[in-house]
């Protein structure tokens, strides 16, 4: 089966994704203590982008861990390089709904405002289970389809709550909580 990329974020404006303003915006620490981050995880950083959530994921597993980003985009993985990551920090190019690691070999993913572009998610969903170890936990980061404002992307390419707990369901996670949302944005976690 083949997909449109029509959802797919436009890399030659990638330079916003790591603006001050959005930084401000997400709170990136913030939201990654909620969603769990530890010291010491192997964490994935799935649809990376130029690292904005990367590098304070860097920060939070430390030197003892380690965060592999992936992206499609050799552009936005360019980006990241070019801003002297850590060395606890791996780039993997790939294309998402596949994902190239073994089994069992991630204690944390974090998916921010990717998860709404990856067709079909039901597979999507089903690799990012195989890749989590037992007890590992996955986070979602995305825009509400019933925001107040107008950011983000067209409301029709966006995922709810509610569907993307019903994809985690149907491949197997079994715990999901929802820590937080705003007027635009929500996180949960599902292990
Ligand atoms: C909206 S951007 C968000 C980037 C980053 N997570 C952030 O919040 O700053 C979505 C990212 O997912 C990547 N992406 C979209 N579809 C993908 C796919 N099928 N496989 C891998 N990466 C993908 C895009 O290249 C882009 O970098």
């Amino acid at each position: 089966m083949t997909h449109s990329h029509e959802r797919r974020f436009d890399a030659a404006k990638r330079a916003g994704l790591t603006s001050a303003e959005r930084w401000v915006r997400w709170n990136p620490p913030h939201l990654l203590e909620l969603a769990g981050l530890q010291e010491g995880q192997t964490a994935l950083d799935l649809g990376s982008g130029p690292g904005f959530w990367t590098l304070p994921m860097a920060d939070k597993v430390g030197p003892q861990g380690l965060v592999i980003a992936l992206d499609v985009s050799p552009e936005m993985l360019e980006a990241l390089a070019a801003s002297n990551p850590p060395e606890h920090v791996r780039l993997l190019h790939g294309e998402l709904p596949a994902i190239d690691l073994p089994d069992d070999s991630i204690d944390f993913i974090w998916a921010a405002f990717v998860f709404h572009e990856v067709e079909p998610p039901a597979t999507l969903a089903a690799e990012l289970r195989r890749v989590l170890r037992p007890g590992g936990r996955l986070a979602v980061l995305d825009w509400r389809p019933d925001a107040e404002g107008e950011s983000g992307p067209p409301r029709p390419h966006r995922i709810s709550p509610q569907q993307v707990e019903q994809f985690l369901a149907a491949a197997g996670f079994v715990t999901v909580q929802h820590p937080w949302k705003d007027a635009d944005g929500y996180l949960l976690w599902a292990e």
